[in-house]
């Protein structure tokens, strides 16, 4: 039987610094942009995946140093911010692309809050992140600390300056992977 495939990902798509430029992305974020590759890799393979974004209730603010701000404190406190619910029939998943930007050298507290609101239990859970250049750093023990029945895959990085590559890091990766997926 087919696997059953979720994209999941939280992407700030406002202010970014990159290459040394605050850029205001316009929802277009880096992680967003990934996932969207992602989807239209795997639909070129006639493999079917369902892209499911992870919003918090309260947005991030547009402007780089607020988000900084706010971000920072939530890493400091381990906050788990309310988030959307979703995505419907979670429960059916057999593989979950986890993407996510690095966030203070880790995993940006929404997607703490969505590890936590679901069961990853039998789920295998492939993270992919965007990157200022720390590639993964902490966000991978993060993710299996707080998943601790999931299995896991390796993903691939995305470093932010290169975004526009990503359909052919995407490529690669599912030439190197393809039993993941198929
Ligand atoms: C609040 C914040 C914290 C960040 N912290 C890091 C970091 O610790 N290490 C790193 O390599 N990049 C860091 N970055 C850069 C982002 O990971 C990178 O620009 C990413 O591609 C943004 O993805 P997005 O557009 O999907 O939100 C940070 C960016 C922001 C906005």
């Amino acid at each position: 039987m087919a696997k059953r495939i979720l994209i999941a990902y939280f992407s700030h798509g406002g202010e970014n610094l990159i290459d040394d430029q605050i850029i205001d992305l316009k929802g277009q974020g880096n992680t967003k942009i990934a996932a969207t590759a992602l989807s239209e890799a795997l639909a070129k393979r006639n493999i079917k995946a369902n892209l499911f974004e992870i919003e918090p209730l309260i947005p991030y603010p547009t402007s780089y140093s607020e988000t900084l701000a706010r971000s920072k404190e939530e890493y400091e406190n381990g906050s788990a911010p309310l988030i959307n619910d979703g995505p419907n029939g979670f429960e059916a998943y057999d593989i979950v692309f986890l993407g996510y930007p690095n966030w203070w050298g880790t995993i940006p507290a929404p997607i703490l809050s969505f590890l936590r609101d679901h069961d990853f239990e039998g789920k295998t859970i492939v993270p992919f992140v965007t990157h200022g250049g720390q590639i993964f750093l902490y966000s991978l023990e993060t993710i299996q600390k707080e998943a601790p029945r999931a299995n896991f895959a390796k993903g691939f990085a995305i470093a932010a300056p290169y975004i526009n590559a990503a359909p052919y890091v995407i490529e690669e990766w599912l030439n190197e992977n393809k039993e993941i997926v198929e």
